[in-house]
Formats: structure tokens, C-alpha cells, sequence
């Protein structure tokens, strides 16, 4: 999911600022690195109850931290448009910038784009996505994560996040579009570095040898394209390229995005952090020995738990005229960054919504995934993938810990939190189901 924001100093004065100098709570928001990396929550809570709509002068941004706020913005794409989600080109070096030209440019990418083109292109892809071939998947996810776990479950240790969270939903997601295995990791590194051209902050010197990664990227895709439309199989990709009954198809460049970006790039790193986060907070709060003894509280955990710390923390939308939110004019042009992980914490939500509460009659239905036009398209297959994989987990390690005093590595970019390592370590059962 592509977006690029840079610190204020390298951008200069945001065209949209408020003229007074800011003294804004928004002045103190820095998502990349310090205590808002840690725990934004605390930050959060005087966002929602101070200013629910401020602006950050490092991100050229608006915050907007309430949930009612939020979901306001995303029942009215034409006022509030995902358009500006794409626009890096401004801000790369000519160099990347050059090299980028070279390929496909970054339009019709689903994310950033808004009703009705959104809708046309929205319906192509859904086609994909229908219950029963999501439910398809199910034997794959859990042959690999059988296998991934058989790996370390008897060594009594593990980087759960390197040997099982990592590499699971990318063979996942490769395994359903029909990509074969022994690409897993090209696809994996390129992918990363279309993620980090677009949503994170580059050096300069670094962005040439990204951009040639989205290159290739698009060059691999546009092979798989050819191929599958040569000899078809049941996967998605050549699903994605048949035409509808009514006549419409994607064209090459719709295919591209949607395979290279909108698949094989966002369809495998929030899907890691969900994981790593689900077993991180299960260990945490002393759950893991409740639902491995009832096993009907997984999914409830899972969604309470992505309520609670919401991988995908927040989203970006433009102004398309002057329009009033939360008591402020904003002006036509103004970006805004929808915090998604404050508004998940928002009282008017859900009762005590600052706890993990796994004994809330209902889970409220949270921003992890977004909400209206843009509601997730990959989060039946996420949300699949992180049940059938901590119900395995579950099935081998009776108690595992956290490595005490172990750093986790948790980073930010602009919209998604990630961890680098979860060490844990058990007592290896022989009891465990192989
Ligand atoms: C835990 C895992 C995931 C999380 C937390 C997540 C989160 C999100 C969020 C918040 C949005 C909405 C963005 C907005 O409001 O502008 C979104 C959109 C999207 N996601 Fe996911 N996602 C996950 C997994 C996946 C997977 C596995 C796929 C693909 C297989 C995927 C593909 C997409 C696509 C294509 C969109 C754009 C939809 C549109 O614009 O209509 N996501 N995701």
C-alpha cells in the first residue's frame, strides 16, 4: 500500500500548515522513532480528548485521532480522497526517479484511487476473493505452518517471528496467486522495496537500487501475465486476468498494479505483524493456556487483539474542498493521517476500550482493516491465515515465554507497526499434537 511522507525538513513548509506557529499537540508527534514507537496510546488519549484534529508540522499532516471523526472521512470519498495515498514522485531523487519512469507509473493502484474508477477496478479484483476461494487456501496455509512449526517445536526455542510469521503469508499469498516457491524470496525483497520507497522514509543514496526493485518487480509481473494467459490455472492471477461476464477486463498496467502491489506486496507484511502481535500479547496477558484449552476463543482473541494494537495504525486521506472536522476548517488540499490505532482505543467504541478484554460480550467492529470503499480486500485471507497458524501453534508449545529482556525491534512507518524479532522459549511436550 504505497504512500511516502517525509520529514518536514526535507520537504520544506507544508502547503497547508496553519499560519500561526504551532503550538499544537500535533508538533509533538514523531511516528518513526521514540516513545510514540513504544507506546503511542498515552499520546493518543490527549489527541482524543484535547485536540481530535491537529496538525503535525514533521509530517505536513493533519491527526486525526477520534473514531467518530474517522469514520465520517470514510463514508465520504469524494470529499476525502485516497488519491494522494500514491503521489511519491515528487519527493524521490531524479535518479529513482528516472528509473521508476522506465516501468509502470504508480496509478491505478486500488488503494489510492477513488469512486467510480475505485468501484470498476474494486469489482475486477473481488472476483478473487469470493468465500470459497479464500476457504481454498486453507490446506495450503496449514501444510506450511505445519512444517515451519515442525521446524523448531522440539528445539524448545524460536524467533517465532523469523522461522513462522516471516515467511508463512508471503508462500501464502505466492501459493495463491500461482507464483512458483523458488521466487519467494526475490519477490520478497523487491516487494519490500516498494513498500519502503512508498511509505517510508529513504535516503537518497539508497532509492536508485529500490526503485530498480520495483522495476523488477513489475517486469515479473508482466512475465506471469503472459504466461497465464498463455496456459491459465486455477489460481488467482489467472482468475484475475479472466474477463467478466459483461465484457470488462483489466489491462496490463490495472494487472500489474494489482498483482505486483495490491498482492504481492500488500498482501504479506501486515499479515506477519498480526501474528507476531497476536502471540506477543497472548504470552503478555497470560492467555495462551486459555485458548489453547478453548480453542472457540481463538477468533475472538485475534480480533480483540487487533482492536487493541492495531498493526495497520493509520491511513491517509486529501481533501478534495474546504470542509469541517472535529471543529476545525480544514482547506481544500489539507492530508490527513486517520490514526485507525487511536480511534480503535476510542471510549465511544466499545466500554473500557484501553483494555484487552477477552470477556467483552461482542469485539466492536475496529478500524484494523479500514472501513467502507477501501475495507480491506485481503483480510478474510488474514484473518484465516493468523486462526489456522495460532491454532497450531497452540496444538505444539503447551507454555511458551517471552525471552525476557529480549528486544523486539518494533519500528513504525507511516501506517504500519512491525516487530523484528519474537524470542520465545518453552518446555518441549511430547505430549503436543504432531
Ligand atoms: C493483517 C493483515 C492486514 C491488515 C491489517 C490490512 C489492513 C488494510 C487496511 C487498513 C486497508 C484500508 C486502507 C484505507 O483505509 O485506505 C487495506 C486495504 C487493502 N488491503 Fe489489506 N490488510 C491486511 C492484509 C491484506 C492481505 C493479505 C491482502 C491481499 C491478499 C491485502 C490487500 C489489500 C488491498 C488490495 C487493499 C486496498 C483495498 C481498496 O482500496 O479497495 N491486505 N488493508
Amino acid at each position: 500500500m504505497p504512500v511516502t511522507v517525509q520529514k518536514q525538513e526535507e520537504t520544506g513548509v507544508p502547503a497547508h500548515a496553519p499560519a500561526s506557529r504551532c503550538p499544537h499537540l500535533g508538533a509533538q508527534y514523531n511516528p518513526f522513532v521514540g516513545p510514540h514507537v513504544d507506546n503511542p496510546h498515552p499520546f493518543f488519549e490527549r489527541l482524543r480528548r484535547e485536540e481530535p484534529v491537529t496538525f503535525s508540522p514533521m509530517l505536513g499532516m493533519w491527526l486525526v485521532s477520534r473514531h467518530d471523526d474517522i469514520t465520517r472521512v470514510l463514508r465520504e470519498p469524494q470529499r476525502f480522497s485516497s488519491r494522494d495515498m500514491l503521489s511519491s514522485g515528487t519527493r524521490l531523487t531524479d535518479e529513482a526517479r528516472d528509473i521508476l519512469a522506465q516501468g509502470f507509473s504508480l496509478d491505478h493502484i486500488l488503494l489510492g484511487m477513488d469512486p467510480p474508477d475505485h468501484t470498476r477496478l474494486r469489482r475486477l479484483m473481488n472476483r478473487g476473493f469470493t468465500p470459497q476461494r479464500i476457504a481454498s487456501a486453507a490446506p495450503l496455509i496449514e501444510r506450511k505452518a505445519r512444517e515451519l512449526v515442525g521446524r523448531f517445536a522440539q528445539r524448545g526455542h524460536a524467533d517465532l517471528l523469523e522461522e513462522l510469521a516471516y515467511p508463512l503469508p508471503v508462500h501464502v499469498i505466492l501459493g495463491v496467486m500461482g507464483v512458483p516457491e523458488e521466487d519467494t524470496w526475490n519477490i520478497k525483497r523487491w516487494s519490500a522495496d516498494w513498500q519502503a520507497l512508498t511509505f517510508e522514509h529513504v535516503p537518497p543514496e539508497k532509492q536508485p537500487e529500490m526503485a530498480r526493485g520495483v522495476l523488477a518487480l513489475q517486469r515479473y509481473c508482466v512475465d506471469l501475465i503472459e504466461e497465464r494467459r498463455r496456459h491459465p490455472r486455477e489460481d488467482l492471477t489467472s482468475h484475475l486476468i479472466e474477463t467478466t461476464p459483461e465484457g470488462d477486463t483489466m489491462s496490463l498496467h490495472e494487472l500489474v498494479m494489482a498483482i505486483g502491489a495490491s498482492m504481492l506486496s500488500a498482501g504479506h507484511e501486515s499479515t506477519t505483524s498480526l501474528m507476531a502481535n497476536t502471540w506477543k500479547l497472548a504470552m503478555e496477558h497470560g492467555l495462551w493456556k486459555r485458548l489453547r484449552e478453548d480453542r472457540a476463543l481463538v477468533p475472538k482473541f485475534i480480533e480483540e487483539g487487533s482492536r487493541w494494537d492495531s498493526v495497520q495504525h493509520a491511513m491517509i486521506r486529501t481533501t478534495t474542498e474546504d470542509v469541517e472536522l472535529g471543529g476545525v476548517l480544514l482547506p481544500e488540499g489539507a492530508r490527513l493521517l486517520l490514526l485507525y490505532g487511536a480511534a480503535n482505543r476510542d471510549e465511544s467504541l466499545c466500554p473500557h476500550a484501553h483494555k484487552l478484554d477477552l470477556d467483552r460480550d461482542k469485539v466492536p467492529p475496529h478500524l484494523t482493516y479500514g472501513r467502507g470503499t477501501h475495507f480491506c480486500l485481503g483480510a478474510p485471507l488474514a484473518r484465516l491465515q493468523v486462526q489456522l497458524t495460532t491454532n497450531i501453534l497452540l496444538d505444539h508449545l503447551e507454555a511458551p515465554r517471552l525471552v525476557p529482556g529480549q528486544d523486539f525491534g518494533i519500528w513504525q512507518s507511516i501506517v504500519l507497526r512491525q516487530m523484528k524479532h519474537l524470542k520465545v522459549e518453552w518446555t518441549p511436550s511430547t505430549a503436543a499434537t504432531p
